[in-house]
């Protein structure tokens, strides 16, 4: 069987990495895909963005299998596309992916069906959101609405800090107003206290089956400081997440969002992933909701999975993935990402990369933003490597990444020394 996938960072790595293992599966093309794709014999990068495209190569190859890693393309109705040509692929629709394309959507969506979430207020008029800002105070979060690559939140913890983040997202080169083609707008949450944790999900419209628990590191610095990034490590599994509170979230998050997409007449098919914040008591509150695998959780949960992911996506785009159960590696895996100077901002790209290790089970580094010029790897975007090791414990895990980070260079590599130390501290 071939499989193509969508996606160029490191979580689309992570995905035709893990399904390389697939016993069915003969071969894996990765669309565009980036430097560490390109490394790998065993993988064919294609050079294809366009979702017509896509479904044009899909059908030609006889790609038994799609599988879509970001938002974008399935924002821009990629699923629908290939469905109306009778291609299979694994994903939500474009209506289902409202969930996380607007963040309105998704706090609507959450009141209709009593999930638990911060109270929120949405806005396009400024003035309107600044009075909201005045009445309530700080700490206070402004969000844009719209994809923006988890960086467009600001958890403000003044007001003057909440003023500035609204004018930069409601001004006239918000990144909202672009990506939805319409009028920009901002989401102001009440700011939820407690200890964060990814759960996903795999969905077939109606049934679910739960991947292992994770946790991400969104911040750049060290300690959680500094602004928000798409994630700077991630491990798993997340110890925050018991079994109480892993049945506290199927039972009041994940069935009542599943069932309501169903209702609603959007089944979502595809990955879901609920962010989390637990509070003292063990009570879940959705952050957000995303109609992907999150990016580095992927990583680090793939690493884990001992099940045929083939089988297991299959099933799911086909509707049938009840009764399915996953088999999880019992060690924990910890990713830390090695990002390119400037990042979150504008990241210096081009930098050539050396100190690679060859691959093995127990560690892999996941390429985001490389390219492989001239048979040489350099730095092309972001997040550069994603650095994942198995280990006995967190602590183990996460010096055996550490150890292969510090090997590794290209000029200016920022990254954490502190991923996983809540769970480390735990223990
Ligand atoms: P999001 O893009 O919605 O995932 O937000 C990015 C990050 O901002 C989250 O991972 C949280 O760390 C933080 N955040 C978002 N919303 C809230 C909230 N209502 N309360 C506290 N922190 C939040
Ligand atoms: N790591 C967070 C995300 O992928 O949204």
């Amino acid at each position: 069987m071939k499989v193509l996938v969508v996606g160029s960072g490191a979580r689309e790595h992570a995905l035709a990495w893990r399904l390389l293992h697939s016993a069915r599966v003969q071969h894996v093309y990765v669309a565009p895909g980036n430097g560490g794709t390109a490394l790998d014999p065993r993988l064919q990068n294609v050079p294809i963005t366009a979702l017509d495209a896509l479904a044009d190569f899909a059908a030609a190859e006889k790609v038994a299998l799609t599988v879509v890693g970001p938002e974008a393309p399935l924002a821009g109705g990629i699923v629908d596309l290939f469905r109306a040509r009778g291609l299979r692929i694994f994903g939500p629709t474009r209506a289902a992916a409202q969930l996380e394309s607007s963040k309105a959507f998704a706090k609507d969506f959450m009141q209709r069906h009593g999930i638990p979430t911060a109270a929120y207020a949405s806005f396009d008029d400024a003035r309107l959101a600044h009075a909201h800002v005045e009445r309530h105070g700080a700490p206070i979060v402004v969000k844009a609405d719209g994809l923006a690559a988890g960086k467009g939140v600001v958890v403000a913890t003044t007001t003057a800090e909440a003023h500035a983040a609204i004018d930069d997202m409601l001004g006239p080169n918000a990144p909202g107003a672009a990506a939805a083609g319409a009028q920009a707008r901002v989401v102001l949450e009440e700011c939820l206290v407690g200890e964060e944790a990814s759960f996903i999900v795999v969905c077939d419209g109606r049934h679910v089956v739960p991947l292992a628990s994770s946790q991400d590191h969104k911040r750049i610095g060290e300690g959680d400081t500094g602004p928000n990034t798409g994630g700077m490590g991630a491990y798993s599994p997340a110890p925050v997440v018991t079994p109480n509170v892993h049945a506290r979230v199927m039972q009041e998050i994940i069935r009542p969002a599943v069932d309501g997409m169903a209702r609603e007449g959007m089944p979502f098919t595809g990955f879901l992933y609920a962010g989390l914040m637990i509070d003292a008591h063990g009570q879940p509150r959705t952050i957000e909701f995303n109609c992907r695998l999150g990016d580095p959780e992927a990583q680090v949960l793939l690493m884990r999975l001992k099940s045929d992911l083939f089988e297991l996506l299959v099933r799911a785009a086909d509707g049938a993935l009840a009764e399915h159960e996953l088999q999880w590696d019992r060690r924990t895996a910890l990713g830390v990402v090695m990002a390119a100077p400037g990042y979150p901002g504008t990241p210096r790209t081009g930098d050539g990369v050396s100190g690679l290790p060859a691959g093995s089970d127990e560690l892999q580094v996941f390429h985001g933003g490389s390219a492989l010029r001239d048979g040489r790897i350099v730095t092309s975007g972001g997040r550069v490597l994603c650095v994942t090791a198995l280990g006995d414990s967190v602590r183990i895990a996460q010096g055996k990444a550490l150890a292969a980070v510090r090997d590794i260079r290209f000029d200016g590599a920022q990254w954490r020394n502190d991923i996983g130390q809540r769970a480390i501290g735990r223990h």
